[in-house]
């Protein structure tokens, strides 16, 4: 079964984009076949693979909309072995042309909040784990049309900065999404974390958790200068690892094992 992993919270910058690269490439290493899809304009993704834009002729968008076919546009990260699309600002034409469609005399296609899923559902048997990084503000209708696609969900927190109200806010949503039916996982990350002073902090996160029934929140990921320089690639790190990649490398282990292991 593929799995559909996307990242959801309405705070910017706790990490959605680095874990989605990471836990990509250390899939890889453990023999899947890897997809990311960007669903942030920002295409953090692509710039964390350390491509630039201008690089691209084709977009997620196009592959969307169906002015490219899937195989046209996707591509192969070499150094870390994970396939992608790229995305840009042009993604929100998608929404336009799904409202067009919406709008429209002609028949319309059923399910408009399936469109992402049914797109997916095409490609999905070319992969094991398809990852979904997305934008981190809620004005953006695809997100949620990911979501629905998702059978996990990934909610990176920062434990140290004020975003308490927005990590309640997203897990409520995605509770919402269970609530309604969607069947998905969702896991709580505490992100990028000093483990020697964090650890009053920590422990008031777990309490919030525990009174809104997260069953899964992973270890920390702690903080470390390898990631925070937008250097980290688990392919070169585990060739000739330093003592604090190895640390990083092994928090990323656990949040697999936390995320895949219980899969059969
Ligand atoms: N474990 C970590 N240790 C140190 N720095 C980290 C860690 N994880 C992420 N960072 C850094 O935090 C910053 C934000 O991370 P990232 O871009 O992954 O967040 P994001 O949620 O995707 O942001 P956005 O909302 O802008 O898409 C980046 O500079 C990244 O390198
Ligand atoms: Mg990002």
């Amino acid at each position: 079964m593929t799995h559909i992993i996307t990242t959801y919270i309405s705070k910017g910058g706790t990490g959605k984009t680095t874990v989605t690269k990471n836990l990509a490439a250390l899939s890889v290493l453990k023999n899947k076949r890897v997809l990311i899809l960007d669903l942030d304009t920002n295409g953090h993704i692509a710039t964390a693979l350390k491509y630039k834009e201008s690089q691209f002729e084709y977009f997620l968008q196009d592959w969307l909309m169906g002015r490219k076919t899937f195989e046209e546009i996707v591509m192969r990260d070499e150094t870390t072995g994970v396939d992608f699309i790229p995305s840009n600002n042009g993604l929100n034409e998608v929404e336009v042309h799904i409202q067009l469609q919406q709008n429209s005399n002609r028949p319309k296609p059923p399910n408009q909040h399936l469109f992402l899923k049914n797109k997916i559902d095409k490609i999905k048997h070319l992969y094991d784990y398809i990852f979904i990084d997305t934008h981190p503000s809620g004005v953006n209708n695809l997100v949620p049309m990911a979501v629905i696609a998702s059978t996990k969900v990934l909610i990176p927190v920062r434990v140290d900065e004020k975003d308490e109200k927005q990590m309640i806010e997203s897990v409520e949503d995605i509770q919402g999404f269970v609530n309604s039916g969607y069947e998905m996982d969702y896991y709580v990350i505490p992100n990028a974390v000093d483990l020697r002073s964090m650890k009053e902090e920590h422990g008031y996160l777990l309490d919030t958790l525990n009174e809104m029934n997260v069953k899964n929140v992973s270890e920390p990921i702690r903080y470390s200068t390898a990631v925070g320089k937008n250097s980290f690639k688990v392919v070169d790190l585990t060739k000739a690892p330093s003592a604090g990649a190895k640390k990083i490398i092994s928090d990323y282990e656990k949040l697999y094992q936390t995320v895949f292991g219980g899969d059969k």
